[in-house]
């Protein structure tokens, strides 16, 4: 065959494969107001760098009929291009190619492009749309689906992983995902799910419709599966590659830092922010928001477990991770959810070399029934655990309240944090002065004629030694006790000052945090 015919069969089977499984189920995915597997590569991507890898794969099943019925690339685009500039791997899944269902060449494509993406140090994007293992394949299909969670747990910690899912993921399928550092989800195209309505259904005897078990307001706002629940298909988009921005490539890397202009880095309306009355919430975003680079916050499971505080910030450029007590909701109290939000979330930040911000006003944990029996013990032990094992630059600052074990556990100086400042309206006690008084008087209380009057009396005597930073600074617990207007500033020289901090933990296979 002449060279131009053989160029014309390629650009034959390239316009085929782009095409999946045919114009009419483009068109139908469109009509669901999806976009399709390479559209969102498109979006995704900086223009013209995606470089396709296995375009021509196909199934090699053949039970079913399934000999006649091949589509090139198998129901999955898959490549690397650039996102700003930055190296990304990333695998699309056709849902016009037998549902996007995984089979075993699917699975071997996607394994492939997770090593390169472990072997050159760039981040994984899946997208997924899928209908789950090819049922015509049986087991291998199963197969396929562990080989790439192992290759998940393998690059754990190693490159970032983000998954968007913009269509169905049931069954099994959604351990991928889980085992990732972030999911995103889309409003009403998109559902999580061990086992779909039906199987609910006959098995509880639920009646329950796929968007209220796995859609994305659900798993924002109930289980916490999805750290983002998206408006559209490409604000879920947008949102990955903003994520991206404040992560490095991989785990031997720092993320870029942006160009900074040093400035006037007070903020005198702090000074005044703080209500009188210590009961009285206020937004920790709010002190955020002024501390950190303007617009720079990007809130990650904004609605999930919301006393506590979680996201992406700059400060002066440099990207950091912050945590924070959350006064407005729950008065701040950390319980079993917003303890393993938080962990999550320093775990994220450790892996990836990105430092730790804490803004702390916590009243302590969350007492009761359902608390101790769902596990409040195991799960606050974990947030201790993920900061005892950070090594990265770490903050704090206590703006309020630090109250008993809660005080230990954000990110306190026992636990290994570089610096600790505290705003000069911070209480650092074991619990608040009126629990205690009642506790530590109780017999002078009652014996009191006017036990009311005494009680007052006691609180403040509680209060005027504890609730302030003073007693934590003069052991050192506390480096500084600064303005709240200097907050800005001293974080930006003592986050430059931590810039080359070198921590090594014993050395371990790897160690046992309480799940
Ligand atoms: C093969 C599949 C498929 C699958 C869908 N298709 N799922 N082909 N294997 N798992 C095909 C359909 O035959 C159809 O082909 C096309 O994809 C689109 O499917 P529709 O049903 O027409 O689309 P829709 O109405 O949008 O419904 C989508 C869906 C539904 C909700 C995903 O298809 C569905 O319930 N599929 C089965 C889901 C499932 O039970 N999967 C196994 C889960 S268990 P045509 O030719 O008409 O275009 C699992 C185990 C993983 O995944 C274990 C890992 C440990």
């Amino acid at each position: 065959m002449a060279m131009d015919k053989k160029i014309a069969l390629l650009q034959d089977k390239i316009k085929q494969a782009n095409l999946g499984g045919g114009q009419a189920r483009i068109d139908s995915q469109h009509k669901k107001g999806k976009l399709t597997a390479r559209e969102r590569i498109h979006f995704l991507l900086d223009e013209g760098s995606f470089e396709e890898i296995g375009m021509m794969v196909t199934h090699r099943s053949t039970d079913f009929g399934m000999e006649a019925e091949k589509y090139l690339g198998d129901g999955v685009v898959t490549g690397y291009g650039t996102i700003n500039g930055r190296l990304i791997y990333v695998f699309s899944q056709d849902f016009t190619v037998f549902g996007g269902s995984l089979s075993e060449t699917h699975a071997e494509k996607i394994c492939k492009l997770m090593d390169m993406a472990m072997k050159n140090g760039a981040p994984l994007i899946g997208l997924n749309d899928s209908g789950g293992a090819r049922i015509q394949e049986g087991v291998v299909s199963l197969g396929g689906y562990a080989d790439i969670f192992y290759k998940n747990v393998q690059a754990s910690g190693v490159i970032p992983q983000l998954s968007a899912i913009m269509g169905p993921c049931a069954g099994g399928a959604v351990y991928s995902p889980a085992i990732t550092d972030f999911i995103l989800m889309v409003e009403n195209t998109s559902y999580m799910f061990v086992t779909g309505p039906n199987v609910v259904k006959t098995v509880t005897h639920e009646e329950v419709t796929s968007e209220e078990l796995g859609g994305a307001s659900t798993h924002a706002t109930k289980s916490g599966v999805t750290h983002f629940a998206c408006a559209n298909e490409i604000d879920a988009i947008n949102h990955v590659k903003k994520l991206l921005s404040y992560m490095p490539q991989n785990c031997e890397e720092i993320a870029s830092h942006l160009p900074y202009q040093s400035a006037d880095e007070t903020r005198p309306e702090l000074n005044n922010f703080m209500p009188e009355n210590a009961s009285q919430p206020y937004d920790m975003r709010e002190v955020i928001s002024t501390v950190v680079d303007p617009d720079s916050f990007l809130e990650v499971h904004a609605a999930y477990a919301e006393n506590i505080v979680v996201g992406f910030a700059r400060l002066a450029g440099r990207s950091i991770g912050i945590v924070a007590n959350q006064p407005a909701y729950l008065a701040g109290v950390l319980d079993s959810n917003s303890s393993n939000k938080a962990a999550r979330f320093v775990r994220f930040c450790d892996c990836f070399n990105i430092p730790l911000l804490v803004f702390e006003d916590v009243p302590g944990f969350l007492p009761g029934t359902d608390q101790e029996w769902n596990g409040i013990i195991n799960n606050g032990a974990k947030l201790l655990y993920a900061f005892s094992e950070a090594t990265v630059p770490r903050i704090t600052v206590i703006t309020r309240k630090a109250y008993g074990g809660a005080y230990d556990v954000m990110n306190s100086k026992h636990i290994g944090a570089d610096m600790n400042y505290a705003w000069p309206s911070a209480e650092i006690a074991v619990m608040g002065a009126k629990g205690a008084a009642e506790i530590i008087f109780k017999r002078e209380i009652t014996a009191s004629e006017n036990p009311e009057e005494k009680w007052l009396e006691k609180e403040k005597l509680y209060s005027d030694i504890f609730a302030n930073p003073y007693r934590a600074a003069e052991r050192g617990f506390i480096d500084e006790v600064i303005e709240p207007a200097q907050t800005r500033a001293k974080l930006i020289k003592a986050f430059k000052m931590l810039e080359n901090k070198v921590v090594n933990n014993p050395r371990k296979k790897h160690g046992n945090i309480p799940l």
